[in-house]
This record gives structure tokens, C-alpha cells and sequence, in this order.
């Protein structure tokens, strides 16, 4: 896992590079380091465990080298310690190396480098990558051929930068796999090497992906780029248009916070340009199937991880209500590893955030080997799940900063939801008048998540009277069992409460015995289908003790007296609900994690996007 960004330019590359490094923190932030090249080939190396503002704090570059990388960390191999953060150096300390992915026959390599004579000074796999190169040039070999040389030894996905005294002008950057990516930027009189879009989206003008087993070699004025076996690879520079803003917090005392509450912008985003109020129709602009591809679907299939597993249980639901083409929702992690049964007239539908998670991206490239026809919902423009899919649905939500994922997670189900009447009216499922109705609610959804959003003061107060819990339990059924799920996994996140979220009606079979008097419980139980279910597994709870939060429709006052504590949401159609309850069980785990003096945008031990299996 982890970010990279390297710079070759006519600036003094410190300040960059920790701009960069500070941009690409959602990658990971248990250490950081950066290494930077003066023209003598005078070497500045500076690294520590911990925060990167740590290691910012005083921190100067006394020569103002222009050519260097950073890396920000989220351990793999070895504990994150100063010796371990990178970068990594070899024994002449003349090469530098800073990497993610992991080296997969790492042991072997450092055997055989041990018995010629090396000397390790970490616990990683990253440190047997300097060492190689240092091998190949001591054989005469110039820092690219040493690189690409060194790059044929690696087992797994890897995405390396890494620079020598000896050619204080380069840094040298390779992918192999997805191991989070590698892109070389173009600005003014400078030249970028980054993980992604986002560490250079001030600088870079341009942008060119490296494709697996590629590398480029970068100086101030020149950017080449090769396969691993040397061949020149040509691709024109994609213009870089986002400028970075909505990364700031404003007023607002957390990231996560912020996202919270800009829920009613962002679903606005998501909706937007893809309702037709006039011919009551959802379009999808620019999507590449023909309507016999549409018809021909035999299965759909999503995948996502962590949060955007959670939407895509979700979507199951609204694919298979508003089209009836059987779905399934899976793990990107399981689905990649299961055979699975698809072909050419199955959807695959992925959702990331960050179109960078590894296990979702190699489950696309599964997906795409067996034929399927893919679509992605994702938040980062360009990146990588986005070049992977047919066709990307945006989901608009603006730059998303806190780890815990809130707001593209409301943004990715408002898509699956225009995915599943899109899909409904190609194959006939939804009549006009069907329609009619439920585009008409969907324009109205962000006022009314906006309503939801506003009422913090509630949410704070149960905070306050819950927060001790060591345990809570949160139940849905249907379509909230998903809702549920997430309510839980946010309280794990950013609390550090033990939370597990079920299906109500599973918990007599076993996690019922958990309950007593300390547990609190929330129940979603909303005036639907399955209200007089919920009601009956409330009592179950009340009737061993536990504290119950009823999550219940506004107006409903018998449910909303049924517990101990009461969450209220406006009415709206079953398969919209889990969009107005995740509003209050994210602002519920936000202001606990507050009250337990947690890191709530930078939880302990996680990180945004994950690139590593
Ligand atoms: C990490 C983040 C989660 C996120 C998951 C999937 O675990 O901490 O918040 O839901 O990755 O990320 P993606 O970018 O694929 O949606």
C-alpha cells in the first residue's frame, strides 16, 4: 500500500513533496521519509515513524536538491518504525528506493543478497530492492537497466521509484501489477512521478498512466517511458482538470464531519445529468452497450470492499426489485479467488471510492478475462478502475478526505439506484407511472438527506450517553441489513467499539446470548415491509436487559417509544430508506469516536484506499 511522489524539476523539491505526501496520507500514515538529490549528487534523506507532520515539523533540505521522492507508509512487512519507513537505501548509501505492493519472494532474495555480503537495516521486503540495484550497478549497469534488471527479480505487484548519486538528475519509477499505481506528471519546468492524480493535481498539467510492467525514467525536461523489456511506449498525456479543491476542512473540526454533512451536494452530484424529468427516464450518457447487450443480461454481478461492499449488498436489492435480472453482491476479496460463473450476458458492477483498492481491481480484471460486460461506480476521476471498466458512473461526490468513507458511500447507492431503473427500463420492469413516482422521489432526495444531516445536536446527545459502551450491536433487515453492516463497521473504525451489525432476524440464533443490561442495540426499524418483524426483535432485546436506539419513520410513535432512545427519519420508498439511516449512524459513530479523544480522520491501523492484498 502506501503513496509515492517524486518530483525532478527547477524548485526545491522538499516543499513539493510534502505537499504531495500530505495529499496522498489516505494511502496510509504510520511513517513517511523522503529522499532528495542536490546536482552534485549530495544525497538528503530524512525519515520517521509516526505522523507526516512529525516529520515535516523543522524540517529543511540545506542544499534545496531539486530531484527526490516521498513516501507515506501503511505497514505490510515489518512494524512501523523509523528503520522501517522509507526510504530504503543499499550499502554504498549512493541508492535510494521507496515502494508499494509487496515483495512476495522477499525471503529468498535476502538470503541469497545476505551470502554476497549485504547488510540489512530493516524488517521490510522493500529493503532487498536497493540492494539488487546496487548489485546491477556495481556490474556496470546505468540506474534504468539496473531498475528494470532488478524489477524481473520481484515476485507480486510493485510499484517502485528510486534514485542514485550517481545520476543525480533521474528518478527512475516502474509498475508491475496493481500495487497502487504509478503516473508521471507534466507541469511548468518540472516533471512528477506519482501513485496517483491526486499527490500532483496542483503541478501536473498532464498526466500519463504507466500500464503493468512498464517504468519511466524522469529528469527535469524529459519523461521516457518503456515496457520492462525495453520497448518505447508512446501514449499521449491525459489533461488534468480537477484542482484539488473541497480538500479543506472549512469550518468544520473533521474531515469526516464535513463529508457528513455534504451529503445533500454530493448525492446532487451523483443524480446529476442522468435524470430526464421530461421523458421521465434515466440516461446513462456515453454508455457503450447496445440495448441487445442490455436485454441479452443473464446476471449481474457487484463487487466492492469494506464500506463499498456494503452499497453493493445494497444494490442487489434495487437491481433485482427494479429489473428482476438475478444479482449478487460479493467481496471483491472472495470473488477473484472463486471461479466464478460469468460470461458475456453478466454485468459486473464494481464500486470503489478510490478506483484504487487492489482485490476490487483484480476482480475486475477477472471479470474482464471471463468477458463480462463491466461498469464501474467510482469517486476518483481517472483512476485506474475507471481505465479498467467499459463505462464509469461518476459518483460525484468531490474529493472524499476521511478514511471512513461516508459520503460516496450515500453517492455510490443514489448510482446503483439510476443503474437499476436504467436497467429496469430497458427490460420492461417499470411502467411510466412506476417511473413517474420514483424519479420524482429521487429529485427530492438530497433536501431531505439535508433535513436528516442537520439535526447534529441529537446525535451528539446520544453520543454523550453511550460512548462507554464496549460493545454495541447494531440489526436491520432487508434492505437495512446492508445499513446495519456499515453502522457497525463505522463505530469499529473510528471509535474502536467492538460493533457487529446483523440480521435481526439471525440474532436469536447466537449473538443474542451478547445481550444484557451494558449492550446497547440499535434496531432499524422503519415503517416497511418488515416493520412488525423488527418490532418483535426489538421486544426480544428489551426483554434481556439491553439498551435499545430505535432507528424509526418520522410520525411512527409507537415504534419510536418501543426503546430506550429514538432516531427519527422522514417516510421515504424501502429501497431509498438505507440513504436517510446511514446519515445518523455515521453522525452517531462520528461524535462517539469525538468523545473517546479518537483520531477520527486518521484512524489507528487503517487507511483510504488499499493496495495491497
Ligand atoms: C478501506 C477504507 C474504507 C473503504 C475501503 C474500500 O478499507 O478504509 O473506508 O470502504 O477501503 O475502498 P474503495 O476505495 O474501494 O471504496
Amino acid at each position: 500500500m502506501c503513496g509515492i511522489i517524486g518530483y525532478a524539476g527547477s524548485r526545491p523539491a522538499l516543499p513539493i513533496l510534502f505537499d504531495g505526501l500530505k495529499r496522498l496520507e489516505y494511502r496510509g500514515y504510520d511513517s513517511s521519509g523522503v529522499a532528495i538529490l542536490d546536482s552534485e549528487g549530495g544525497l538528503f534523506l530524512h525519515k520517521d515513524a509516526g505522523k507526516l507532520a512529525d516529520l515535516l515539523a523543522g524540517l529543511e533540505d540545506p542544499s534545496e536538491g531539486r530531484v527526490g521522492f516521498g513516501h507515506t507508509r501503511w505497514a505490510t512487512h515489518g512494524k512501523p518504525t523509523l528503520e522501517n519507513a522509507h526510504p530504503h537505501t543499499d550499502c554504498t548509501g549512493d541508492v535510494a528506493v521507496a515502494h508499494n505492493g509487496i515483495v512476495e519472494n522477499h525471503r529468498h532474495l535476502r538470503e541469497e543478497l545476505v551470502a554476497e555480503g549485504h547488510t540489512f537495516l530493516s524488517t521490510t521486503d522493500t529493503e532487498v530492492i536497493p540492494h539488487l540495484i546496487e548489485g546491477h550497478l556495481a556490474r556496470g549497469a546505468t540506474l534504468e537497466e539496473a531498475v528494470r534488471q532488478t524489477a524481473g527479480r520481484l515476485a507480486g505487484a510493485q510499484a517502485i521509484v528510486a534514485l542514485s548519486r550517481q545520476e543525480p538528475d533521474r528518478l527512475v519509477g516502474v509498475r508491475i501489477g496493481h500495487a497502487g499505481g504509478m503516473a508521471v506528471g507534466y507541469g511548468e519546468d518540472e516533471l512528477l512521478l506519482a501513485s496517483d492524480l491526486p499527490a500532483m493535481v496542483t503541478r501536473a498539467k498532464s498526466v500519463t498512466y504507466l500500464a503493468d510492467r512498464e517504468m519511466a525514467v524522469i529528469t527535469r525536461h524529459k519523461a521516457q517511458v518503456t515496457t520492462l523489456e525495453g520497448a518505447r511506449v508512446s501514449r499521449k498525456p491525459l489533461p488534468v482538470t480537477d484542482d484539488g479543491a473541497g480538500a479543506v476542512k472549512g469550518p468544520y473540526r473533521h474531515f469526516m464531519l464535513k463529508e457528513i454533512m455534504e451529503q445533500p451536494e454530493s448525492l446532487m452530484g451523483a443524480l446529476s445529468d442522468r435524470m430526464d424529468l421530461e421523458r421521465m427516464q434515466v440516461t446513462l450518457p456515453g454508455l457503450p452497450y447496445t440495448a441487445e447487450q442490455v436485454n441479452a443480461l443473464e446476471r449481474v454481478v457487484i463487487v466492492g470492499m469494506g464500506t463499498s461492499y456494503h452499497s453493493a449488498l445494497v444494490g442487489r436489492e434495487m437491481i433485482e426489485t427494479m429489473s428482476r435480472i438475478p444479482t449478487q453482491a460479493e467481496n471483491a476479496s472472495e470473488f477473484r479467488y472463486r471461479d466464478p460463473v460469468i460470461d458475456n450476458k453478466t454485468l459486473v458492477i464494481s464500486i470503489a471510492q478510490s478506483g484504487e483498492t487492489v482485490d476490487t481491481l483484480a476482480a475486475m480484471v477477472e471479470a474482464k478475462a471471463r468477458g463480462a460486460l463491466q461498469i464501474t461506480i467510482c469517486n476518483v476521476l481517472g483512476s485506474e478502475a475507471t481505465r479498467l471498466a467499459d463505462y464509469t458512473l461518476y459518483i460525484n461526490a468531490g474529493p472524499e478526505i476521511a478514511v471512513a468513507s461516508t459520503k460516496t458511500l450515500t453517492g455510490s447507492m443514489v448510482c446503483l439506484y439510476l443503474l437499476a431503473i436504467f436497467l429496469g427500463q430497458h427490460r420492461g420492469t417499470l411502467d411510466q407511472g412506476a417511473l413517474q413516482d420514483i424519479l420524482g422521489e429521487l429529485a427530492h432526495l438530497p433536501k431531505i438527506v439535508g433535513e436528516v444531516v442537520d439535526r447534529g445536536p441529537h446525535y451528539e446527545a446520544l453520543a454523550r450517553k453511550y460512548f462507554h459502551a464496549a460493545d454495541f450491536m447494531v440489526l436491520g433487515r432487508g434492505v437495512n441489513y446492508p445499513v446495519a453492516l456499515e453502522g457497525a463497521l463505522k463505530l469499529k473504525e473510528i471509535s474502536y467499539i467492538h460493533a457487529e451489525g446483523y440480521q435481526a432476524g439471525e440474532m436469536k440464533h447466537g449473538p443474542i446470548a451478547l445481550v444484557d443490561e451494558k449492550m446497547p442495540v440499535v434496531a432499524i426499524a422503519l415503517k416497511d415491509k418488515l416493520h412488525e418483524k423488527m418490532l418483535g426483535n426489538i421486544e426480544e432485546v428489551k426483554a434481556r436487559d439491553g439498551k435499545v436506539i430505535v432507528v424509526a419513520t418520522e410520525g411512527d410513535d409507537a415504534t419510536a417509544h418501543a426503546g430506550d432512545d429514538v432516531i427519527t427519519v422522514p417516510e421515504v420508498s424501502y429501497l431509498l430508506s438505507p440513504i436517510l439511516v446511514l446519515a445518523p449512524l455515521q453522525m452517531l459513530a462520528y461524535y462517539i469516536a469525538v468523545r473517546r479523544g479518537c483520531d477520527v480522520d486518521q484512524p489507528r491501523n487503517l487507511a483510504k484506499t488499499v493496495t495491497v492484498e
